[in-house]
C-alpha cells in the first residue's frame, strides 16, 4: 500500500500537544476504536479481534501515544480487545474512555448517569483494560439531562480514588460545559468535527479555547467517507448492521455529492503527495482550537496511513481551496 508523506518518521518526531488543563502531551492523531468493539447496537459489523489487536500494536508503531474507547463499543468488547493487545506492551498509551452509556440484555444502548453506576462502570472499564489508572474519563452523552451533574460529580469522585487521572465529557453544549466546569477541572471535550460535519466552529470551539478545554475530535474522517477507498460499492457492500447503513449521507442521492466532493479534495491530496485521509486529518488539526483527532482504525493499514498527517502543515492556499469545495458542496445538498 502506498503511504506517502512522512511514512518513515520516528516516534519522537510525530507532534504533540498538551491537553486543556492536564499535564498530558498528546500526539495530533490518536486511535479511535468504536469500530473494533464488534456488533452491537451501533456497532460497524463484523469485527475479527485478530485485526484489531493489529491495528491498536500498529498504532503505537507509527507513534500514536493515546487511544480512545468506551464501555459500550461493543457492550464491553472494545476496552477487552484494548486491554489484551496492551498486556504485553511495557510503554502503554494513554488510555481515554468513557461512561454514562450502560446497556441492556439486547446489546442496545441505556444512558444513565446515576452515580452508583458511574462507579461501577469505572472500575469495570479499570478492569476490562487491565490498567490501574484511566488517564481521561469521559461522559459519553449529557443524558439523561436532568443527572449529568450527578454523573460528572461521581466521576470526580473516580479522580478522588486515584482511579482516574483527568475528566472529559463528550457531545456537550456550551451550556452543558458551563454546568460542569463547576463541579470539578474540565480536561476536554470530545465532539464530533470533519470536512463535512463543522458546527463546533461557531461557539465550541471557541468557547473551548477561552477556558482551557482541549479538543479532540471524533469521526475525522467522516466514518471513513473521506479516504480513497470509499466508493459506490463500498456503500453497497456494508453490513446491514453496520453503523454507516443509517446515515444519509452514505446513500444516494448524498452520497454521490460525497464522492463528487472526493474527487475534487483528492486533487489537492495529490498535489501535496497526501492521501485523502491524511489531507482530512490534517484539515481538522490545521486548526488551532482542536488539540486533536481521533482517527478510527479497525484493521492494518488504516492508522498507518492516518498517524503521520499528525505532521502534514497545508497551505493557505490549499484551506482556501478546500473552502470553496465544501461550499460547493452545501449547496449541492440544499
Ligand atoms: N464520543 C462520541 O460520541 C464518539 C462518536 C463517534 C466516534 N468517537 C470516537 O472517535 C473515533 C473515530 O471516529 P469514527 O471511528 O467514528 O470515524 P473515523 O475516524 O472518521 O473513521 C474511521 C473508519 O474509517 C475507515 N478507515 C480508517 N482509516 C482508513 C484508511 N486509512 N483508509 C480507508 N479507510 C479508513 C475504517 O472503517 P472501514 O474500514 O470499515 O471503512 C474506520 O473504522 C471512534 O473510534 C471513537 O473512539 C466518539
Amino acid at each position: 500500500m502506498w503511504i506517502p508523506a512522512c511514512a518513515g518518521m520516528t516516534k519522537e518526531k510525530m507532534k504533540k500537544s498538551k491537553l486543556g488543563n492536564s499535564d498530558l502531551l498528546i500526539t495530533k492523531v490518536g486511535l479511535g476504536t468504536w469500530a473494533i468493539g464488534g456488533p452491537w447496537e451501533f456497532g460497524w459489523g463484523p469485527q475479527d479481534d485478530n485485526d484489531s489487536v493489529k491495528a491498536i500494536l500498529e498504532s503505537l508503531e507509527a507513534g500514536v501515544n493515546w487511544l480512545d474507547t468506551a464501555p459500550i463499543y461493543g457492550c464491553g468488547h472494545s476496552e477487552e480487545v484494548v486491554g489484551k493487545a496492551l498486556k504485553g506492551v511495557s510503554k502503554k498509551p494513554l488510555i481515554f474512555t468513557k461512561c454514562g452509556l450502560v446497556w441492556n440484555e439486547k446489546n442496545e444502548r441505556v444512558p444513565c448517569l446515576k452515580a452508583k453506576s458511574i462507579l461501577a462502570e469505572c472500575d469495570a472499564s479499570l478492569k476490562r483494560l487491565g490498567v490501574e489508572v484511566i488517564d481521561l474519563l469521559q461522559m459519553h452523552w449529557p443524558e439523561p439531562e436532568e443527572d449529568f451533574e450527578e454523573g460528572y460529580g461521581a466521576m470526580a469522585k473516580c479522580v478522588k480514588a486515584g482511579k482516574v487521572r483527568y475528566l472529559g465529557v463528550s457531545n456537550y453544549t456550551v451550556e452543558q460545559l458551563q454546568r460542569v466546569m463547576k463541579i470539578h477541572p474540565l480536561t476536554s471535550l470530545q465532539p464530533p468535527y470533519s470536512m463535512f460535519r463543522r458546527d463546533i466552529e461557531k461557539e465550541l470551539l471557541p468557547f473551548c479555547k477561552k477556558n482551557n478545554i482541549g479538543v479532540i475530535v471524533y469521526s475525522p474522517l467522516y466514518k471513513g467517507l473521506l479516504t480513497d477507498t470509499f466508493t459506490k460499492e463500498k456503500a453497497a457492500s456494508l453490513p446491514a448492521d453496520d453503523v454507516r447503513q443509517r446515515g444519509a449521507d452514505y446513500k444516494m442521492p448524498n452520497l454521490e455529492i460525497n464522492l463528487y466532493t472526493n474527487e475534487k479534495l483528492k486533487q489537492i491530496a495529490k498535489r501535496n503527495k497526501i492521501t485523502l485521509a491524511q489531507l482530512a486529518i490534517a484539515w481538522v488539526i490545521r486548526n488551532p482550537e482542536v488539540t486533536a483527532a481521533i482517527a478510527g482504525a479497525r484493521k492494518q493499514g488504516q492508522i498507518k496511513e492516518t498517524a503521520p498527517a499528525a505532521d502534514i502543515t497545508l497551505s493557505n492556499d490549499d484551506i482556501n481551496e478546500i473552502e470553496e469545495i465544501l461550499k460547493n458542496r452545501n449547496r449541492m445538498l440544499k
